[in-house]
């Protein structure tokens, strides 16, 4: 790509997320323009929420006192605000006849005069152990179409994540991020604060065959399976060649962002204690799996990929290994060894 950056170091060709899925629509003449006003109201609650998250430790101070602000009104948690902005933001899409958030036991139905033909599931604000001590937290989201002509059901929220149109997640971090993958390739924007709007930074991601992290929370060793153990000890004392470094943030996004850009493998496994894994299929698992397979990684249970799983209820979790291929198919080769 050429540089537009003139003298000023100002760049006059910024293209940004929503123009990249203006183009992106171009590219399918009959799209009825109803996903990219749909992937338009998730930037905006994206971009509400980065700022929420930037100001929350002031917002805090302010309500030190006692749980009210200055206006006298009870301070709200910084996840309760991301799920109220993602909710109003999608209904208010037009675009949208069923939602699925963390936040809420119970799918919720748009109004029928604002439904339209999509399904999203997201987590507002994923890591909410890490807010309070400001480190990096993030938005998950996948989106799926309703195939019928007919009211929503639940049913049309339990589809397989293979079924995906579009998924990503936004990551606050140092930097607030997009990863966005629409089908074909995996971009990343990041927030430019000074206009309020999404730069593409890095087109078509893939992740690296073989990486040298592996990232899980170890604390857990004693509940692990045998092809978890053996799998974990293969790295910190392989045979041949050098020990995989070890990173754990703690929350899935920043995790699952770093093993995209520098490889390795992401693993939140079943354990003796939580025998199906913590992550939620729907909002977790799915949308990253999406978004590492079309990177040209692997996720799966062990057992099977995660994008095959048939869903049976909304909250549902899974076991989930992600990230480089090679070393998802060490973790896949262990436990069929196991297995026997
Ligand atoms: P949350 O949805 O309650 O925030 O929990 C999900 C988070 C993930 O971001 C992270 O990968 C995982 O929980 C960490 O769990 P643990 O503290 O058990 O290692
Ligand atoms: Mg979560």
């Amino acid at each position: 790509m050429s540089s537009s950056k003139n003298a000023h170091g100002i760049d006059t060709d910024c293209l940004t997320l929503t123009r990249y899925v203006l183009a992106e629509q171009r590219k399918f003449p009959k799209a009825s323009g109803d996903l990219t006003q749909l992937l338009s109201a998730m930037l905006t609650a994206i971009k509400a929420v980065s700022s929420a998250v930037r100001k929350a430790g002031i917002a805090q101070l302010f309500g030190i006192a006692g749980a009210t602000n200055v206006q006298g009104e009870e301070v709200k948690k910084l996840d309760v605000i991301a799920n109220e902005v993602f909710i109003n933001m999608l209904k208010s899409s037009f675009t949208t006849c069923l939602l699925v958030s963390e936040e809420n036991e119970n799918v919720i139905e748009v109004e029928i005069e604002r439904q339209g033909k999509y399904i999203v599931c997201f987590d507002p604000l994923d890591g909410s152990s890490n807010i309070d001590c400001l480190v990096s937290i993030g938005t998950i989201f996948a989106i799926l179409r309703k195939d019928h002509e007919g009211p929503p059901t639940i049913k049309d929220a339990l589809q397989s994540g293979r079924n995906i149109v579009a998924a990503g997640y936004a990551l606050y971090g140092s930097a607030t991020a997009v990863v966005l993958s629409t089908g074909d390739e995996v971009n990343s924007f990041m927030l430019d604060p000074a206009i309020g709007e999404f730069i593409l930074t890095q087109r078509n991601i893939q992740i690296k065959p073989r990486g040298k992290i592996f990232s899980v929370n170890e604390g857990y060793a004693k509940f692990w399976d045998p092809a978890m153990k053996e799998y974990v000890e293969n790295k910190k004392y392989p045979k041949t060649g050098k020990p995989y470094g070890a990173r754990y943030i703690g929350s899935m996004v920043a995790d699952v962002h770093r093993t995209l850009l520098y490889g390795g493998i992401f693993m939140y496994p079943a354990t003796s204690e939580t025998p199906k894994g913590k992550l939620r299929l729907l909002y977790e698992c799915n949308p990253m799996a999406y978004i590492i397979e079309k990177a040209g990684g692997l996720a799966s249970t062990g057992i099977m990929p995660i994008l095959d799983i048939v869903p049976e209820s909304i909250h549902q979790r899974a076991p989930i290994f992600l990230g480089s291929k090679e070393d998802v198919e060490d973790v896949i080769a262990l436990y069929k060894k196991h297995q026997q």
